[in-house]
């Protein structure tokens, strides 16, 4: 869906109201979600059953299973289908399940909805626990360690459908149709989506739906399906069953060239060579490993011993009153990165107090009419943000502090390194550092990574994370990258700075104490490449805070900025602030397949564009990768694997590498 410019608003949530019996009933559709005698058994049936899970997980003969619903709804298809995953005999698939839904339900309603299932409780727990609530997107929430990924798109099937197909790739073994009867809700089941659903399928996918209406058979059988009619579940007569027969064709997206599509794709690599050892790359590592692909990680030096070697890291995101692709990437990220850090202080990966701590962060803010207008959409999205004064801020952050602003509760600090060190943390990742500037040629079965002394490693697939380093790496020197140099200070702790609880972010930030200290910062100078710490950034770094905390003057005025340590470290960032993560586009391929930009960028050319073979690229992450790379991690290993993408189409292009260089065409530049 193209949501660009329009104004920044949380998901419309379903009006719900309750029957004498306590099963809950769309408003909007005027029909119960579920029937409380039978609805367990009746989703089993016809679900289930009707795609013959979990008998298929047996001998399933790739590392992962998807399940798309259209219609998400309480998520008791979900829950039912999480139980059944979790109780098959060992050795079955990973589960992915894609769910679609325009009328996300309020939290507190779906706890009520999945009350009236005990035996599924502890499940429930976990899905409430990670329930985005009505914050618009696509949400990623990884569930059982990594091995149940749940993908929440509040999208309308409308433009959800589309968004996925348009990209001719098959990504789904297993349908549920779930969209109210057809009677009642004709949009869910028109031609389009039911195409979509074939598009979208591999061969032999199977779908299940309760519904037996003519028409949708006709469709689905018009679509490709082999469709069976089938005694439905109790009083209910028929139903509908069937597999993929016939490949659909491929429809070219309409409205938009398609460049940001691969003209060829390949399969899940068995091995990839990762090049640097910070944030995005290490993240790709664990998410690939995931995956069961071997990863050997190359770092010139130390790990995280660049822009990821900083104290302490805060955990930031942005709101705006309208959308764009940087704030809801933003955004976007921000949900997936908190629930991952969450993850990982639950499972003992990370420790709290060292490691870092999600105990919440305030940024101060003077504009004003935004904080009003932001403080209306927000009341729905209390666990995302909510607006505060400065006498609520004060009180939750421990200290006294002027201004208004907005609270994020999931968010907090981290220390870089430890994450990275986490992250890569699998018997499948490979670590080898200090092994000098690395270089990447093409070879014959793909990429050869060659170290400084000359030893080299091979690969089919290959992905470049090297900061401000990777524009060095195999021809891309035509990259948009910006380097601009940051300094933070280590502020010794005192019982006055000892009262913060929570982390603030002003024109720069401080967060609670780690081992003593307080990591602030940063100051931000682009095209300065002074390694080291300047009296003259520590004095900022002072003076910032102290305007954002005139109660701290006297503490921080007592500081001798010349005795002070800190360290200075360079974001990576693009033009547009956006990262860069995606394949590698062959840009002689692009300047000639889209030449006709040149002449007319509004003109629709059907090609779509030409990647090199197996090269990937995570880097530009600016002032923000603690957020933004778990997220762009899963983005490229959902490119590499061939698996449904966390992400719409538009925040894909978005942060294509490759949109450089349809930008300069666009404006005749290149
Ligand atoms: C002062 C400062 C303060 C910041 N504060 C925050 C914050 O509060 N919150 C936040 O989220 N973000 C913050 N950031 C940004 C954040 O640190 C970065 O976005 C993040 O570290 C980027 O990670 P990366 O892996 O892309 O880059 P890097 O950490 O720079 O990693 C790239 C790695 O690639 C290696 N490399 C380069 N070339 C090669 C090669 N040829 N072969 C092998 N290895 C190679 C490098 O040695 C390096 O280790 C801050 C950054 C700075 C500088
Ligand atoms: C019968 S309910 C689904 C029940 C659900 N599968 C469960 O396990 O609870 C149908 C769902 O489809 C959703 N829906 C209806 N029209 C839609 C549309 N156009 N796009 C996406 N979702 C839609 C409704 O909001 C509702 O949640």
């Amino acid at each position: 869906m193209k949501r660009a410019n329009t104004p920044w608003r949380p998901v419309t949530a379903a009006e719900v109201s309750w029957t004498a019996t306590g099963d809950p009933r769309s408003l909007a559709f005027g029909d119960v979600y579920y029937s409380r005698d039978n609805g367990l058994e009746e989703s089993r049936f016809v679900f289930l059953q009707g795609n013959d899970l979990p008998g298929r997980w047996r001998d399933w003969p790739t590392r992962r299973f998807c399940i798309a619903e259209t219609g998400f709804g309480t998520g008791l298809n979900f829950l039912l289908t999480w139980q059944a995953w979790r109780t098959a005999p060992a050795a079955h698939p990973d589960l992915h399940y894609l769910a679609l839904e325009k009328y996300p339900m309020a939290r507190q309603d779906m706890a009520r909805a999945l009350a009236a299932w005990p035996e599924l409780a502890p499940l429930a727990r976990q899905l409430l626990d990670h329930y985005p609530g009505l914050v618009p997107g696509q949400h990623r929430l990884l569930l059982e360690g990594g091995r149940v990924t749940l993908d929440l798109w509040w999208e309308d099937v409308a433009d959800a459908m589309p968004d996925l197909a348009d990209r001719g790739l098959p990504l789904v073994d297993a349908w549920y149709l779930d969209g109210f009867a057809p009677a009642r809700n004709e949009a869910m089941w028109r031609p389009g989506i039911l195409d979509a659903v074939a598009r979208l399928s591999h061969p032999g996918a199977s779908f299940a739906t309760f519904t037996a209406a003519g028409r949708v058979r006709r469709q689905l059988a018009g679509a490709g399906f082999k469709v069976a009619r089938v005694p439905g579940y109790g009083h209910k007569r028929e139903c509908l069953r069937g597999q993929l027969v016939q490949a659909a064709v491929p429809t070219p997206a309409p409205g938009d060239t398609p460049w940001d599509i691969p003209a060829a794709s390949g399969g899940m690599p068995a091995r990839a060579l990762v090049l640097g050892g910070g944030l995005a790359g290490c993240s790709v590592a664990a998410a690939l490993a995931r995956r069961g692909v071997e990863v050997i990680l190359l770092e010139q030096g130390a790990l995280a011993g660049a822009a990821s070697g900083n104290e302490q890291g805060i955990l930031f995101t942005r709101l705006s009153r309208r959308h764009a692709a940087l704030t809801d990437f933003s955004l976007q990220s921000f949900g997936f990165s908190a629930a991952y850090y969450h993850g990982l202080f639950a499972s003992g990966e990370l420790v709290a107090g060292a490691d870092g701590d999600l105990c919440g962060s305030f940024a101060q803010s003077a504009d004003l009419a935004e904080l009003d207008a932001l403080g209306v959409a927000l009341a729905d999205v209390p666990e995302l943000a909510q607006v505060l004064d400065p006498a609520q801020a004060s009180a939750l952050l421990g200290i006294d502090q002027p201004a208004r602003g907005y609270w994020f509760p999931r968010s907090g600090w981290l220390h870089p390194a430890a994450v990275c060190r986490a992250l890569v943390k699998h018997p499948l990742i490979q670590v080898l550092d200090h092994c000098g500037e690395t270089g990447l040629s093409a070879c014959a079965d793909g990429w050869r990574a060659t170290d400084s002394l000359g030893r080299t490693r091979e690969a089919p697939c290959a992905v470049i994370a090297a900061g401000t380093g990777s524009s060095r790496l195999a021809g891309l020197d035509w990259l948009p990258l910006r380097s601009i140099r940051g300094q933070t200070t280590q502020l010794p702790g005192t019982a006055e700075l000892g009262r913060l609880r929570a982390a603030l972010c002003h024109e720069g930030y401080i967060a609670p104490a780690r081992a003593g200290n307080h990591c602030i910062g940063a100051s931000f100078n682009l095209d300065d490449s002074d390694p080291g710490p300047r009296v003259r950034d520590h004095q900022g770094n002072l003076s910032a805070l102290a305007r954002a905390v005139p109660a701290w003057q006297g503490i921080l005025a007592q500081q001798d900025p010349t005795a002070l340590r800190g360290r200075v470290g360079f974001r990576c960032a693009s033009p547009d602030y956006l990262p860069l993560v995606g394949p590698v586009p062959d840009r002689a391929a692009f300047l000639r397949d889209f030449a006709g930009l040149r002449s007319n960028a509004r003109q629709v050319i059907e090609q779509r564009g030409q990647y090199l073979p197996g090269l990937f690229l995570s880097t530009a992450h600016g002032s923000r990768g603690l957020t933004s790379t778990p997220l762009a991690a899963e983005l490229l290993a959902s490119q590499i694997c061939a698996e449904p993408p966390p992400l719409s189409r538009e925040l894909g292009r978005a942060l294509a590498p490759a949109r450089f260089i349809i930008r300069d065409l666009c404006r005749n530049r290149n």
